[in-house]
């Protein structure tokens, strides 16, 4: 049996409740679902859905409306109620067949409302469209937890920088146990991973890192899953994903020599620098945008580690953490991650403008990326919320500064980027947070942090805004709307801008998207 298909076996089928009073119903929901791969667990009641639901998972729940004791709207808004079922899907099945029936159904938070009798093809795509989005929300979900994890692991690393001598192999087997899959169904993660430090190491470097049985395991390589193919020169890197079907010479070459070895590779990513080569092997599903930027930064968090253990210098060691801990803040955000790079080089082209000596300039360009951070404390809800927020919402919204300031800690090194992440939200006239600060009491790399996150904010899309031209939000910068108003931002900085506009329209071209 080839592995993919042990998978298959071994995956959790989707468990659908199906709640109808009516046994012949019942019956004819098995017989279209469960051919399909789906678990069917029958309940007659309302009362004995709710039991079923607190004693297994299940994945979607097919209700009807018309039920014995309490009705399926009832049963809807108590399912609806509680926080940890709050995502299940549920599609309400009903003989009832008016307007105002549908719109009760959708209002207690039925996810669908199908009219009795049922059109089975459009029930089934129903199921699969809603199951599926269940999937990848938890599949993104976890990534998320994860990805939180190795920040604070990154995180903890900075704070113990510079201390005394750093053990490399410990701080890497730690994020290896996050990233590698423990058991077989934990499908969004690889069940291998191999590792090697190419430039210095020869065939008997490589490691091969998985669990079995459970139980991390690390055993040497006797070959070198590089051989036959050319490094990256020092200073470059690459990463891609590894697929049985590829063409290309690279991925062609990496398969081979697995291959010659009997190790089976259906997918994975590989990341290769001068220094350092990672894949992860085996996942047990698609490769998505999710786990490349999980594999990143893990990627990232090697360098880090690695440039620690005192191979490299200090200042290097702090950029590649600056950069993991940016990559985590961008998963946790919809825009893609292009925001906060652009923030950095706004501040760079204001603060060459300012007269700001060299050092500054390539400083802030750096740092300005970690001014959202805080972000990955604040609940997803309330990031994607496109409504306004609640005066409750705000306050926990507003907190994202005080939280950068505390993740990014007070290293001397980093103390741009702290000040930023603390004051990015402060206005030159006072009304900003989370102190309200005013004029000169705001440090000065705040103030142009603040004035480049304001541009990029107010050009990019987001959910609920469009996209705006350099022409108007520079208009808006400099005459204010019912937002924004110039007397925000601190007037060297805004007449810096006035003289360099063009630039800021380069960039964000040159980085959209
Ligand atoms: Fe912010
Ligand atoms: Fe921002």
């Amino acid at each position: 049996m080839k592995q993919s298909d042990q998978q298959t076996v071994l995956m959790r089928q989707p468990q659908i409740l199906c709640v109808d009073s009516d046994a012949a119903d019942l019956a004819l929901l098995e017989a279209v679902f469960a051919p399909r791969g789906y678990g069917i667990i029958q309940s007659a009641t309302g009362k004995q859905a709710l039991e079923i639901l607190t004693r297994q998972p299940i994945d979607l729940i097919l209700l009807d409306t018309v039920l014995p004791g309490i009705d399926g709207f009832t049963v809807c808004a108590r399912i609806r109620a509680v926080e940890r079922f709050r995502e299940i899907p549920i599609i309400m099945m009903s003989a009832l067949r008016s307007r105002e029936d549908l719109l009760r159904g959708l209002e207690t938070g039925a996810d669908h409302y199908l009219f009795k009798p049922l059109d089975h093809d459009e029930m089934i795509a129903h199921v699969k469209l809603l199951i599926g989005r269940k999937k990848r929300r938890e599949t993104f979900d976890d990534i998320c937890r994860d990805m939180n994890i190795l920040t604070l692991l990154g995180q903890e690393t900075l704070g113990a920088a510079g201390s005394s001598r750093f053990d490399f192999q410990l701080h890497f087997e730690k994020i290896l146990r996050l990233l590698l899959r423990k058991t077989s169904d934990i499908l969004e993660k690889p069940r291998t991973v191999i590792a090697g430090l190419p430039a210095e190491s020869e065939a008997g470097q490589w490691h091969h890192y998985e669990y079995a049985f459970q139980e991390f395991s690390r055993v040497k390589l006797a070959y070198n899953p590089l051989a036959g193919f050319v490094l990256p020169e020092q200073g470059r890197q690459k990463i891609f994903v590894l697929h049985e079907t590829a063409t290309d010479s690279e991925t062609k070459t990496i398969l081979q020599n697995f291959r010659a070895r009997n190790v089976p590779v259906e997918n994975g990513i590989c990341y290769l620098s001068h220094d350092l080569c990672l894949m992860a092997l085996n996942y047990g599903q698609d490769i998505g945008a999710g786990h490349l930027n999980f594999f990143r930064q893990l990627t990232l968090l090697s360098h880090l580690f690695h440039a620690l253990s005192g191979k490299q210098d200090a200042a290097k060691a702090f950029d590649y953490g600056i950069y993991a801990l940016a990559r985590a803040a961008e998963a946790a955000d919809d825009d893609g991650g292009s925001h906060i790079h652009r923030v950095g080089e706004y501040c760079g082209i204001i603060a060459e403008r300012l007269g700001m000596k060299e050092e500054f300039i390539q400083t802030i360009s750096l740092q300005a990326i970690l001014h959202d951070i805080g972000k990955l404390y604040t609940p997803r809800e309330i990031l994607r919320k496109t409504e306004p927020l609640t005066a409750q919402e705000n306050i926990e919204a507003r907190k994202h500064t005080l939280w950068g300031a505390k993740i990014i800690g007070g290293h001397a090194y980093l103390r741009i980027a702290q000040m930023i992440a603390l004051n990015h939200h402060e206005r030159w006239d006072g009304t900003g947070y989370p102190r309200g600060l005013k004029g000169d009491a705001i440090p000065v790399e705040a103030r142009i942090a603040a004035f480049a996150d304001q541009y990029d904010t107010l050009r990019m899309a987001r959910p609920g805004k469009p996209q705006i031209d350099h022409a108007t939000v520079t208009k808006i910068l400099n005459q204010g709307d019912d937002r924004v108003k110039p007397q925000h931002f601190d007037p060297l900085v805004l007449k810096a801008f006035r003289e360099t506009a063009f630039l800021f329209e380069e960039v964000y071209q040159r980085r959209k998207g």
